[in-house]
């Protein structure tokens, strides 16, 4: 299989984690024989930094024309503390979605047994967890008008939904939770907001047309308990784009850690593919990043974005006996015990790679 595949590593740890997903892309290639062509492009501060733009008329361009894009991460401590910056790397982030419209985020909850101790979470509360996530991606107060006062007093952000939203990504999460446990919850503020009686009656209405999947309704507030609580409940979670936002980074914790989880963005085009983390500009250029979650959003791109089972699965086993083997970065070594051989980003990645050619 030929594909064209646009490589953005984006800002803070990005670049040292796409190098990995990158080259697991590339040994894949090999071992199955296919042909993926490599391109490369700016974004987020990277991108202001060359051109002034958080997303350059080049990268869009660029995007528009790959069959799938793996992304890095987003985001620089400059502007972090201060809001007054009109130009930020994040609108290269929400503006690429919007113009590829990339409406449905999927964010699997993948838990490696082996990873049941690096949780916060107790492992007997965690084990057989198996969550997929539907984020809405285009919509909501990501999106709506933005206003401030002229005295710069007030503020406000309009948060919208319409209805050919909400059935559209509804159709996704319930087509998936046929494929799975036959679960579907989905989660809004239904007892407060209008936006969220609007997405409720919607998603009561779509559910209609799939009997055989059980649906439930949950408030966002008891939704953020009951996943720490009781995680093994859920099986698909269909839900808006900031409680999404929310909800997933709280679900990192039960894989173990933010640098184990990756990202489908799918919708009218071009695949999407990235890690759930931010550019985590305190541990960037010190060789401590995870880039499991970027070789995982590769193995997204195959699966998702290219329909090859075997090769994505095959890159989720040797993540899998890698962990078997005691290997492990930072986020995910428990300190506490001399169990584990703890690597750097880049042992990690040539640790993943050399396990995979043994498979050639
Ligand atoms: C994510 C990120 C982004 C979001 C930021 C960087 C704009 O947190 O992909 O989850 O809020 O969508
Ligand atoms: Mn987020």
């Amino acid at each position: 299989m030929k594909k064209n595949i646009l490589v953005i590593p984006g800002d803070g740890i990005g670049p040292e984690v796409t190098t990995w997903g990158k080259a697991a892309l590339e040994k894949i290639a090999e071992i199955f024989g296919h042909e993926f062509v490599f391109d490369e492009a700016l974004m987020g501060h990277a991108a202001i930094e060359v051109t002034g733009e958080p997303l350059p008329d080049e990268t869009l361009e660029k995007a528009r024309k790959s069959d799938a894009i793996l992304f890095g991460a987003i985001g620089h401590a400059k502007y972090d503390n201060d809001p007054s910056l009109k130009v930020r790397p994040e609108q290269g982030l929400l503006k690429i979605r919007k113009e590829l419209g990339l409406f449905a985020n999927l964010r699997p909850i993948l838990l490696f047994d082996e990873l049941l101790q690096a949780s916060s979470i107790k492992p007997e509360i965690l084990r057989g967890t198996d969550i997929l996530f539907f984020r809405e991606l285009t919509g909501d107060v990501y999106f709506g008008e933005k206003i401030r006062s002229e005295d710069r007093n007030t503020a406000s952000d309009l948060m919208i939904y319409h209805r050919y939203e909400v059935e559209r990504i509804a159709h996704k999460a319930f087509q998936a939770a046929q494929q799975r446990n036959k679960r579907l919850c989905s989660v809004d503020k239904a007892n407060v907001l209008e936006s969220s009686r609007l997405w409720r009656e919607t998603v009561q209405e779509i559910a209609k047309q799939y009997p055989d999947v059980e649906t439930e309704h949950m408030f966002i507030d008891n939704a953020a308990m009951q996943l720490i609580k009781n995680p093994k409940k859920f099986d698909v979670v269909l839900t808006a784009n900031l409680f999404g936002d929310i909800l997933t980074d709280e679900a990192s914790q039960i894989a173990g850690s933010m640098g184990m989880l990756a990202s489908a963005s799918v919708g009218e085009s071009t695949g999407f593919f990235e890690p759930i983390h931010g550019s985590a500009h305190d541990i960037t250029g010190k060789d401590l990043a995870n880039p499991l979650a970027s070789i995982l959003s590769a193995a997204l791109m195959l699966e998702i974005g290219f329909g090859l089972k075997d090769e994505a699965k095959l890159l989720v086993d040797t993540i899998d006996e890698v962990l078997k083997e005691g290997f492990r970065t930072h986020d995910i070594a428990d300190q506490s015990t001399n169990r584990f051989k703890v690597l750097g980003t880049a042992e990690m990645g040539k640790l993943v790679l050399k396990f995979l050619s043994q498979k050639l």
